[in-house]
């Protein structure tokens, strides 16, 4: 049976459609584990308290040791630091607090020699406001960099109560209030915004350009010809490097009145057609945080939103967030999936998942990140060690491509009430500095606690890596167990197929099962509080047995393919090999 399913498999690869062909992304993808590192929270080699490339360069044993092979750093470039680095004033030099050039291509030799990959953070959709270019614009209509932006004389009534808004903010200069930005500048008196002020817009022109506006250009005109060349600009100079690829930032929203993303669509088509033919083995990663439209668009991987507020897509899952109400003025959220309560759901997520799983696998990978430096760390309290456990079980067992924030393999906390640090706003509390040991700076830097980034808590060297490196109990280890397996395993891969086995109206526990031509596994996961049972259809298997697991489950086959029973303890999950799988292609 596997051989005619390994040969139908053949059939219908040679059988495919060039272009759908064409859609596969670069090689190393399909076994690509991403860790993502806030370079200023990461080491600090200099001892001036600020992360820096070369640290990072001195954990690249540890990283592997991991089972990581590839990071995403957060943006390196010159910076004005009025957003975590996403205010680019140089895109073409690394930020001397970070190091040099040479730093990041030493850094990219190293990670190579170990076959790992380096992955940057393209922020396309903005500048710094002291960027060169932004400058120049500024200063008249007709110079080089002028239509970069996009400038008017012009605004509405209400786009102006808007700016007075953001000027009753406690600090305007962090206040994403409105979307111009009054500059009084020869070149005109008002500017188009990203995010805060001091990230002017880069100007790839307007979907539906209004006849109204004359700064709306259209795509295809001189200014936004010239963003959409630098671009590819940029990318070619880091590549040149050794560079393996980039995160886009708000990669969807540079288009411009675009409701439906047709042009901005086009935009990262052309994009990646320029990709395939010139540098096919460098990796697009979208923050577009809807696959359905950035993997078609042709990106190989996008992140899959859960959660979000009312309104907005994945609002209505919650698998993750404690306190759902916290941030959402008291509007109904669901209760968080992952929770001892056991009061979560899980069929919105199973559907939605399952939707656009099944849209999207022939063109790239979803990422379902364990964390990012603008959310929340889940590894907040009343979570403990095991629900961290269960939590890792789930997110580094579905397909697509795993991110692990950094520190979240050690269990690192979101620590609250820290102030802003250069634009984070509440962001700080999972931007804190690494926690390496359980010295005072944590290992993290030679600078004096008062110095450092941000302040670290590693509750008496407990939460750390050199504690939990020894510890074969320790969250650390059991994430290293479970990537060596999925490593090891197609089925558990990026690439191996995954199908909702379980009752989606019973919601704990939540079952899957992952299979390659020659594997399949179920996986199990119950974070609530109370012990569950579940049948679930015969999988086809005659005997399994149980590869992975925290806490304690059990898989029983019954008798003439009446079911298979799956029974956890709280807070549990088991990931179960099924072996003598005659029926299980017919499933
Ligand atoms: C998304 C980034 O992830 C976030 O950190 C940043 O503030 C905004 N884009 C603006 O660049």
């Amino acid at each position: 049976m596997k051989l005619k399913s390994f040969l139908w498999g053949l059939t219908a690869i040679c059988l495919l459609p060039a272009s759908l062909r064409a859609e596969a992304g670069p090689e190393w993808l399909k076994k690509a584990v991403f860790y993502q590192i806030y370079p200023s929270s990461y080491m600090d080699s200099d001892g001036n308290g600020i992360g820096d490339l070369p640290g990072i360069t001195s954990r690249l044993d540890y990283l592997q040791s991991l089972g990581i092979t590839a990071l995403w750093l957060n943006p390196i470039y010159v910076s004005g630091w009025q957003d975590g680095g996403y205010d680019v004033i140089d895109f073409y030099q690394v930020d001397p607090r970070f190091g040099t050039n040479t730093d990041l291509v030493v850094l990219a030799d190293e990670l190579h020699k170990r076959g790992m990959k380096l992955c940057l953070d393209l922020v396309a959709g903005h500048t710094s406001d002291k960027n060169e270019w932004f400058l120049q614009s500024k200063s008249g209509k007709d110079l080089r960099y002028s239509d970069y932006y996009i400038w008017t004389d012009e605004i509405s009534e209400d786009e102006k109560e808007l700016i007075k808004k953001r000027y009753e903010a406690p600090d305007p200069s962090a206040s994403t209030i409105g979307r111009f930005v009054e500059a009084n500048a020869p070149r005109a008196k008002y500017y188009e915004k990203n995010f805060y002020e001091s990230q002017p817009a880069l100007n790839y022109g307007y979907a539906n350009p209004d006849p109204n506006h004359p700064w709306e250009q259209p795509v295809t005109a001189a200014g936004p010809q010239a963003t959409r060349q630098e671009l590819k600009d940029i990318m070619t100079f880091w590549f040149s490097k050794g560079v393996d690829g980039f995160r886009v930032d708000l990669a969807s929203s540079l288009v411009k009145n675009d409701p439906d993303k047709k042009e901005v669509s086009k935009l990262w088509q052309e994009m990646r057609k320029w990709r395939d033919e010139n540098f096919a083995d460098r990796a697009l990663i979208a923050e577009w945080f809807n696959p359905d439209q950035s993997l078609p668009a042709g990106f190989d991987i996008d992140f899959y939103r859960i959660g979000g507020r009312p309104g907005t897509p994945g609002a209505s899952m919650n698998l993750f967030r404690l306190n759902a109400n916290r941030n959402f003025g008291g509007a109904t959220q669901p209760k968080a999936y992952f929770d001892r309560a056991g009061q979560g759901e899980v069929k919105a997520f199973v559907e939605a998942f399952n939707q656009t799983y099944e849209h999207t696998k022939n063109y790239g990978y979803l990422s379902l990140p364990t964390g990012n430096h603008d959310s929340e760390r889940m590894s907040q309290e009343p979570r403990t060690t095991q629900d961290l456990k269960v939590a890792m079980s789930f997110l580094l067992t579905l397909p697509g491509t795993p991110f692990i924030y950094y520190g979240d393999e050690i269990g690192m906390k979101q620590q609250f009430g820290l102030p802003s640090k250069e634009g984070s706003n509440a962001r700080s509390g999972c931007r804190t500095p690494m926690q390496w040991t359980g010295e005072e700076t944590a290992g993290f830097s030679t600078a004096t606690p008062d110095k450092l980034y941000l302040p670290v808590n590693t509750e008496n060297g407990k939460i750390t890596v050199e504690a939990e490196e020894k510890d074969p109990n320790s969250l650390l280890n059991f994430v290293k167990g479970l990537l060596k397996l999925r490593a090891g395993s197609e089925a558990l891969g990026n690439d191996g197929s995954w199908v909702y086995v379980g009752d989606k109206e019973q919601p704990y526990p939540m079952v899957y099962r992952r299979s390659s031509d020659y594997e399949d596994y179920i996986i199990a996961i119950n974070p609530s509080g109370k012990k569950v049972k579940t049948t679930i259809h015969a999988q086809g298997a005659s005997t399994s047995a149980i590869a992975y697991a925290t806490g304690k489950g059990s898989y029983k086959i019954l008798p003439k393919g009446k079911g298979d029973v799956i029974g956890l303890d709280a807070c549990s999950a088991i990931i179960v090999k099924l072996e003598g799988c005659q029926q299980c292609d017919e499933k």
